[in-house]
């Protein structure tokens, strides 16, 4: 039997960090063994609100293929190309076009949120590339004939949406395209050093995958603990420190008990703590940093891979467009004709 096909994806504005790696990427790193896995760099995406800045996502992009593969990212298993080597997929944005209103693009949860978030680069009337994005999106994951969606809540609405084109999409032109389903990473959301619920670039809360052991030690040094605890006897309290959060996740039970139970019996201070926390994570990301080093050591071998997992995206989406274009009529000058 075929492996049933997964398009997901990741906009290429800066490095991966911890919690893309709890959040999708160990996921990631275990379905493709059963799936059919297709990434994408969405570096048109990353342009519909960095369109001024062209030079970050073209930096980004090698950075988050090289994130990728340190992680376990199999090439030999899992196809990672770039969304603007397809030009088929700008195609079917245009097509698809037709078939969403500008009231529900409106609506759209994740994309109101956004917007609102986007004020300074928006001001109070947003681009037409960035309210239709949903639209590009619905066109990259239906061009390589995705049927899953591996992918965060927030995700969730663009999906929907996606379903709802192609829906539109096979009642008029007749039944060309696959529904995809979302399949919601089973992955926690971690959040930052500082407590905050999300971690990221701007919040400077986050651990990446290519931080130095000397960068997560300064980082662990800054991480939220128990206030009202000052000196090493006094009684802390685990359930209000981002230091025992941290432990929970990179530690077995038994070590993450031991650890709370001396810090509740004031027997443990908050520098050993994130001391011994910063030595964990080092060495939990140790793989990673080296294979990430051998990677930035050899650019052409992230090359190629790029090149040859485009390609074969390529080889896809010309498949896919030559169906939509019969089905729409829009086959000139073909065979058939
Ligand atoms: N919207 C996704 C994000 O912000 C990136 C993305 C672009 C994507 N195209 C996709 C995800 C197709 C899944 C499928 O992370």
């Amino acid at each position: 039997m075929d492996k049933k096909r997964i398009v997901t994806g990741d906009r290429p504005t800066g490095k991966l960090h911890i919690g893309h790696y709890f959040g999708s990427l160990a996921n990631r790193v275990k379905l493709q063994n059963e799936y059919e896995t297709f990434i994408l760099i969405a570096d048109v995406q990353a342009l519909t609100d960095n369109f001024n800045n062209p030079k970050k996502v073209r930096d980004n992009v090698r950075e988050v293929v090289i994130d990728y593969l340190s992680c376990g990212i199999d090439p030999n298993k899992t196809t990672i190309y770039i969304q603007s080597m397809i030009p088929e997929t700008a195609e079917l944005t245009v097509f698809f076009s037709n078939l969403v209103t500008i009231a529900r693009l409106e609506r759209n949860p994740t994309v109101k949120t956004e917007i609102a978030q986007k004020k300074d680069l928006f001001g109070e009337s947003v681009t037409y590339g960035f309210l239709g994005y949903p639209v590009n999106q619905a066109a990259d994951i239906t061009i390589l004939g995705g049927k899953l969606v591996p992918a965060g809540e927030d995700q969730e609405p663009l999906i929907e949406q996606c379903r709802e084109i192609v829906r539109k999409f096979n009642n008029i032109y007749g039944n060309v395209l696959d529904e995809p389903e979302i399949m919601l990473s089973n992955g926690k959301r971690i959040k930052g050093l500082d407590g905050n619920a999300k971690m990221g670039k701007s919040l400077g809360n986050a651990i990446y995958i290519s931080d130095s052991e000397e960068e997560i030690k300064r980082k662990v040094m800054k991480a939220v603990t128990d206030p009202n605890r000052i000196r090493k006897d006094d009684l802390g309290n685990p359930d209000i420190c981002m230091v025992s959060y941290y432990f929970k996740l990179f530690t077995e039970n038994e070590e993450y008990d031991k650890i709370c139970k001396e810090c509740r019996g004031g027997k443990r201070g908050c520098v050993t703590c994130k001391k011994q926390l910063a030595n964990t994570i080092s060495e939990f990301l140790k793989p990673m940093r080296e294979k990430r080093k051998y990677y930035e050591l050899h650019p052409e071998i992230v090359d190629e891979i790029i090149q040859k997992g485009t390609l074969h995206a390529q080889n896809e989406a010309r498949i896919t467009m030559k169906k939509i274009k019969k089905a729409m009529k829009l086959d000139y000058f073909s065979e058939s004709d």
